[in-house]
């Protein structure tokens, strides 16, 4: 066992191998890759430094590098959604060191990620950009001997397509959240479920005949969306996206803007990336009882601060419901203090839809190897050919066949002479 390392409780060893290798039968296109790099050893002596959820999918993603020949090194990429036992698991069974404690507080956030950093990687592999915001504020020595990095999710994606802009960024980085096999299932049936999932472990309330209001109608915000229509809620969305608010209005849904959807919603989750989309004048518009979530990857989307200031008192009333009562006595709920919801307060995205993500996490990894000579600093997308193999890998696993086109369609489709 590695000693180097910070987790909470090493006596949650066991539960936690339990838990991840149940995620890993569910996560067989991961296996497949685990496998071909056990023997292709394509990440050999490679050091991996990798800043993501700690979770029993991200344990697995952590051992199929490892049989692609990586050392890594782990640490949280929120400070609230660490899974103590698979930490645990991950010291104790597998040999890899990791820096995460669920709760930690941002100076021990930072530490960790500091800690990862001293490993000197070759790579790094983010959700939310934190390890290389981080490296290129303070650790600008490590940049020669960086290969290049990956990074998990749309804000990430979003924060180092500023930094390339900027002529910051200095050095490759995969956005494996554009790839089609990431951000068409993760994004909208991994968020839809673990949100709705989170939002059910935290309160125990009913969806069915609730005013659902869903900030935001990215592909986040649409599986909420759905999901919460499916649970019997009647669903609102708010955007500021005519494109987006009109594609929700088509699907179904009522869109009007955050001011008007305060005063009717029974429940509200935010899946915008940006802040303060509940703010101030919300709460004060805002029933007795609602109740508030956040599932986009930074804790700003609601403006908590505010909330507090606002409140004569607050009141823990379930381990993830923090009750806020206002002046006029009206009482408002926060769940999760405000982070993402779906790991905050339950498991986040099933391992099946996490199985297609870091499918693509590893593979990334690989390409950066290889391509290295090629890269230049800046944000590349998954080739088209390897999110499709993952696609057919997928389908393959779950047993359903789809169609080839035949030579005549082929030719068809690249012919431009035939008309009716
Ligand atoms: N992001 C959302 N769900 C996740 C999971 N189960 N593991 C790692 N990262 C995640």
């Amino acid at each position: 066992m590695n000693q180097d390392h910070d987790i909470a409780n090493p006596g949650l060893a066991d539960a936690g191998r339990h838990r991840i290798e149940w995620a890993a039968q569910e996560m067989p296109v991961l296996a497949l890759i685990s496998e071909r790099f056990a023997s292709e050893r394509p990440l050999a002596g490679k050091r991996l430094a990798a800043c993501l959820h700690v979770t029993a999918e991200t344990a697995n993603l952590m051992r199929a590098l490892k049989a692609g020949g990586a050392d890594v090194w782990l640490c949280a990429s929120n400070p609230l959604s660490t899974q103590d036992d698979v930490a645990a698991a991950l010291v104790e069974h597998y040999d890899v060191p990791v820096y995460a404690v669920r709760g930690e507080d941002n100076d021990t956030y930072y530490r960790h990620i500091r800690a990862v950093l001293d490993k000197a990687p070759h790579m790094t592999m983010d959700d939310g950009a934190d390890l290389v915001s981080t490296l290129h504020r303070e650790r600008k020595d490590l940049i020669p001997g960086i290969i290049g990095g990956t990074e998990e999710t749309t804000t990430g994606v979003i924060r180092l397509r500023a930094m390339a802009e900027q002529g910051v960024l200095q050095y490759p980085v995969v956005a494996v959240n554009d790839a089609r096999t990431k951000y068409m299932f993760d994004n909208r049936y991994g968020t839809g479920q673990s949100t709705i999932d989170g939002l059910i472990r935290a309160t125990n309330i009913l969806l069915a005949g609730r005013t659902f209001v869903v900030a935001g109608y990215g592909w986040c915000g649409r599986g909420i969306a759905m999901r919460a229509r499916g649970m019997g809620s009647d669903v609102v969305v708010t955007e500021v996206d005519p494109m987006r608010a009109l594609e929700a209005v088509m699907d179904g849904f009522r869109v009007m803007p955050m001011l008007e959807a305060a005063a009717i919603g029974d429940i509200f989750v935010t899946a915008t990336g940006d802040k303060h989309v509940l703010d101030r004048k919300h709460f004060e518009r805002m029933k007795n009882g609602a109740v508030m979530a956040n599932s986009g990857h930074f804790n700003v989307e609601l403006n908590v601060p505010a909330l507090r200031e606002m409140a004569v008192s607050v009141t823990k009333v379930r381990s993830e419901v923090e009750q806020f009562e206002l002046p006029d006595g009206r009482k408002l709920a926060l769940l999760g203090e405000g982070r993402l919801i779906n790991l905050a307060a339950a498991e986040g995205h099933p391992a099946s839809v996490m199985d297609m993500s870091f499918a693509n996490q590893a593979l990334s990894a690989e390409y950066m190897v290889k391509e290295a000579a090629n890269l230049e600093r800046c944000v590349y997308t998954i080739p088209a050919e390897t999110d499709l193999e993952i696609a057919r890998l997928k389908l393959h696993a779950m047993g359903v066949a789809c169609d080839d086109l035949t030579t005549e369609q082929q030719h068809y489709l690249s012919s431009w002479e035939s008309g009716t």
